[in-house]
């Protein structure tokens, strides 16, 4: 287990580059792998879970061919995977390809790290059955990893989500490319729109309207070249570092701003943040002023879900008690990340309540900051999960005393530079 020492305060300057879009990288491969001709991607996360997924439409059949860092050529073709695929800690991995194989006619067995195999995959196998696939889990219930599916001929459906899930809709919209007609997803609550909006720039007949998308069965016609933006949940670590220390003056750079991600920018603003974005650009330059404590309604959560627990530290140093609703899917990501946001705010000091699926923190910020407070060596244990160790590492540079992240390994699964880009920003050597 690796383990790293952050003290602070530290100032967040200069410019950042943050990796590809993991969300976008997942499905570029799929998507190029699901096509004939090649399509060069650039841009790619280099982390782990990617990594991952490049493996495994590999195993299926396709051709992958590294050009240079973070640029391959995929050229499609699926054939089918000798052995089972290993997705290591990646939810959307193994549900988007779940959706993928569906309609092949080989056996997948799709499978992952100890993470994985706990988390539900019944909001997947759910509708996926609905469209006539076969696929039998593991567990009680069968509704967990691995899984093992038997490609068949589907049907279209027509799916309300039960939860507000990308990767439920990705998995279900890549299944209907070969269903016998169309299907519709309808969303309450939207969520990230990568996988229609790359279908469709493949050249599939989608259609999204009001909360539904809708995709017709054709031909996967990938672009020649997929270029993937920075991922803005990983700009979110260094933006609120910025917005919380005196002095700092950040930009991140080719920032993806596209729908249902930059929900956390709208959560900064509305604590008072100096925030600055160049919709052309992607650019994104965060400057310190206190912050105040908002309220996150649930409605709001699948736009930063994955931000949570960086919102969580801003939280902590800001001026009054900002309350999170609508929780409850934190509870079943890498970690049940409710319990890790409350144990590393214990761990730092800091005091949050949790009633039923409702997050409240109380700010260490504004008039209770002025008053001497004893700088603290601090322990907080990433439970294996990349957010929380890079949320710790961001909690150690912005207050007083030091944080020492236990199990910061688990950075590489999104963010393999992670610890470059703290000394790069500020100054901060291991
Ligand atoms: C993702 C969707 C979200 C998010 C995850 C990536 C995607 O998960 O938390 O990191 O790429 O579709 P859910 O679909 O479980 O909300």
């Amino acid at each position: 287990m690796s383990t790293i020492t952050v003290d602070g305060p530290r100032r967040f300057i200069g410019r950042l580059r943050v990796p590809g879009d993991k969300s976008i990288s997942h499905r570029a491969l799929m998507i190029a792998a699901l096509g004939h001709r090649p399509c060069r991607i650039r841009g790619l996360s280099d982390g782990d879970d990617v990594v991952h997924t490049r493996r495994a439409v590999q195993a299926l059949g396709a051709q992958v061919e590294n050009i240079e860092p973070g640029e391959v050529t995929v050229t499609g073709g699926l054939s089918g995977a000798r052995e089972s695929i290993y997705l290591g800690n990646s939810g959307t991995g193994i549900r988007l390809l779940a959706g993928m194989v569906a309609n092949r006619d080989f056996v997948t067995t799709l499978d992952g790290d100890s993470s994985v195999r706990r988390r539900p995959m019944d909001r997947i196998i759910v509708p996926l059955s609905a469209m006539g696939a076969s696929i039998l889990g593991s567990g009680a219930g069968g509704s967990l990893a691995p899984l093992t599916i038997e490609g068949r001929a589907l049907r279209g459906i027509e799916y309300t989500l039960p939860v507000a899930s990308a990767q439920v809709k990705g998995a279900v919209l890549l299944a209907a490319l070969r269903a016998g007609g169309p299907t519709t997803v309808h969303e309450p609550v939207p969520t990230r729109t990568h996988t229609e909006e790359m279908l469709a720039a493949a050249g599939v007949r989608v259609e999204s309207d009001n909360g539904s998308v809708t995709v017709w069965p054709g031909e996967v016609v990938p672009p020649h070249t997929l270029r993937v933006p920075g991922d803005p949940s990983q700009a979110a670590f260094w933006l609120v570092g910025a917005c919380l220390t005196a002095g700092s003056d950040l930009t991140v750079e080719s920032v993806y701003l596209g729908r249902a991600r930059a929900g956390f920018l709208d959560v900064l603003r509305r604590m008072g943040a100096d925030i600055a974005v160049d919709s052309s650009s992607g650019d994104i330059r965060a400057r310190y002023r206190e912050l105040r404590a908002t309220r996150v309604a649930a409605g709001e959560l699948p736009g930063c879900i994955d931000e949570i627990p960086i919102l969580a530290v801003a939280a902590a140093m800001a001026e009054g008690v900002t309350v999170v609703e609508g929780i409850a899917e934190l509870r079943v990501k890498e970690t049940d990340r409710v319990a890790a946001i409350a144990e590393m705010l214990a761990a730092l000091g800091r005091q949050c309540r949790i009633d039923g699926d409702t997050l409240e923190i109380t700010g260490g910020g504004g008039s209770s900051a002025r008053k001497p407070r004893k700088p603290g060596r601090w322990i907080v244990d990433s439970r294996g999960d990349h957010r929380m160790a890079m949320a710790a590492a961001i909690a150690g540079a912005v207050g007083a005393g030091s944080v020492t992240v236990e199990g910061f390994e688990a950075t590489t699964t999104s963010y393999p530079g992670f610890a470059r880009d703290l000394s790069r920003s500020t100054g901060w050597t291991p």
